[in-house]
């Protein structure tokens, strides 16, 4: 990250609720351009509702996002996407009855810039062999990759990633890691949500980490020796 990169996130005193169920309590964090930063926490502790409140997929929020000089806590989720954030969720949300490249050439292009779909299967080759294949039929890593690789095309440039290594084995979650370094190196902003620690100090640049909807503790890269007690006490089960 240059030092004096602009914020492309900033959230601040965020609320978000389940119908009655209080999730967020007032979290705040802030992601400059060009910065990897994670999202980490046990299960439960809001990881997932903070992405999804970032693109306006949970119906009551309250406090502030903004995406660089708008506020956007109030919009729909398609002025999000037209913002340049773009989300990867949990489930992944593949197209199982459409193929690999079908997959890749769905969601609308927003902006200019985005990768082609070469280019993606260049990042993900695992995904070039398997182009005409249908996503049912497709491997967790496989589909994982398709996930990622579907919203580089939108030309989006704040990538919203939640847990892309759950579940996978570790020479999957290899690759994906190589992908996402290559991304930052392309200039990519990231969210990262992760629960894989090892994974997550590999590749970011800061932590956050995530309590019972609050955000309790932040982390540099560089204080990660230091704060790894700390850190695995917070992700213990
Ligand atoms: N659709 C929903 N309806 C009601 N409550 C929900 C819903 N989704 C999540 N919650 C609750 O909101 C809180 C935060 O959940 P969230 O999914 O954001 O956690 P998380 O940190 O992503 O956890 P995980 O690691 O398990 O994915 C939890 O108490 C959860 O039970
Ligand atoms: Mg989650």
């Amino acid at each position: 990250m240059q030092p004096d990169a602009a914020i492309i996130l900033q959230i601040r005193g965020l609320h978000a609720f389940y119908g009655e169920s209080h999730a967020l309590h007032g979290i705040d964090l802030q992601v400059h351009e060009g910065e990897l930063v994670t999202l980490l926490g046990r299960n439960g502790a809001g990881k997932s509702t903070t992405l999804k409140c970032i693109m306006g997929a949970i119906p009551r929020r309250l406090g502030s996002i903004r995406l660089r000089d708008r506020e956007v806590v109030a919009a729909p989720s398609d002025r999000i996407a037209r913002l340049g954030a773009a989300w990867c969720p949990e489930h992944r949300g593949i197209f199982s009855s459409l193929t690999v490249e079908e997959n890749l050439l769905l969601p609308p292009v927003i902006a200019r810039g985005g990768l082609s779909v070469e280019e993606i299967y260049t990042l993900f080759p695992n995904l070039a062999e398997r182009r005409r294949s249908q996503g049912t039929r497709l491997s967790g890593g496989e589909q994982q990759m398709l996930a990622i690789g579907r919203i580089l095309r939108t030309g989006a440039r704040l990538l919203l990633l939640d847990e892309p290594t759950e579940g996978l084995a570790p020479v999957i979650v290899q690759k994906i890691g190589d992908a996402i370094r290559q991304l930052k190196t392309r200039g990519y902003t990231i969210l990262l949500v992760e629960q894989n620690f090892r994974f997550a100090a590999g590749i970011a640049d800061r932590h956050y980490v995530m309590e019972d909807g609050l955000v309790v503790d932040h982390v540099l890269a560089a204080d990660i020796g230091t704060a790894t007690d700390r850190l695995h006490e917070y992700l213990a089960v």
